[in-house]
């Protein structure tokens, strides 16, 4: 893949304002696409933004609540006033919730996990799918975790947030399969972020990569080339 091959593109990337997001963001507006960063948190959506200047890029900063699933509905129609076509949608913001056992998860809390991990993302498709198949080559990558091929216990709430977003982007690929638009979803394996250190709090961050170390599995799913569809990209884990 050549640099700048994403020039005229325009990329809507949640959770863009650390973690996976930040470095897909960052490699994304590398490769020539105009970014969107959709986050609650100005201060990394800035630090971002300003990574993406030093070498030319171009962003727009989107600061949004996905947890507000109602005011999601407007995104498509506002990005419609800015740009014709929306490329490529990166669905990554998500969060861990409790790890604990399924019956003592609070239910306040088991819902706010499936409005981050799967309802936000459909309220997203629902307003981004006209966008998207304007273009001429539409890419969507969910962003999924190893806990769906591995239902083990105290992950629940988790673990069935992404077997259910899994499902969304499988059904939303069947309807897709002859239009411009693919869908496939990435499993980023062990990766050093605030999420992987809730998650296991005694590990040695420095085991795992860096999330820049990982973006480059998600270029062949946002490239023009792409011919997977409803498909899911592992990215092998050091251990
Ligand atoms: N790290 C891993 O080892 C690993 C493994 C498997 C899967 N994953 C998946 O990878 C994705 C990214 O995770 P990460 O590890 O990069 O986590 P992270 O560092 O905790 O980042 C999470 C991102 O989601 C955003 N977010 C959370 N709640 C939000 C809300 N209500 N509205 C808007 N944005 C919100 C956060 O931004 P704000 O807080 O600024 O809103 C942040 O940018 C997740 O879907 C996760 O499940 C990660």
């Amino acid at each position: 893949m050549t640099d700048k091959n994403l020039a005229g593109k325009v990329a809507v990337v949640t959770g863009a304002s650390r973690g996976i997001g930040a470095s897909v963001a960052v490699e994304l507006a590398r490769q020539g696409a105009h970014v969107v960063l959709i986050a609650r948190t100005i201060g990394g959506l800035e630090a971002v933004d300003d990574k993406i200047k030093s070498f030319g890029g171009t962003a727009t900063l989107m600061p949004l609540d996905l947890f507000k699933l109602d005011d999601l509905d407007a995104l498509g129609p506002t990005l419609y006033q800015h740009f014709p076509k929306v490329d490529i949608f990166i669905g990554n913001a998500g969060m861990l919730g409790t790890l604990a056992p399924i019956t003592h998860v609070k239910p306040d809390e088991f819902k706010k996990v499936m409005d981050l991990n799967v309802m936000s993302n459909y309220r997203l498709l629902r307003t981004l799918d006209p966008l998207l198949k304007a273009s001429t080559a539409g890419r969507v990558v969910f962003v999924t975790s190893g806990v769906t091929q591995d239902l083990k216990a105290y992950w629940g709430e988790y673990a069935i947030s992404k077997v259910a977003l899994e499902a969304l982007a499988k059904i939303y690929a069947a309807e897709c399969a002859n239009t411009n638009v693919k869908v496939n979803i990435l499993d980023p394996g062990r990766v050093r972020t605030a999420m992987r250190a809730q998650a296991y709090p005694g590990e040695d961050p420095a085991i795992r990569p860096h999330p820049d170390d990982i973006v480059s599995h998600f270029m062949p799913l946002v490239d023009d080339d792409c011919a997977m569809n409803g498909e899911c990209v592992f990215v092998p884990s050091t251990k």
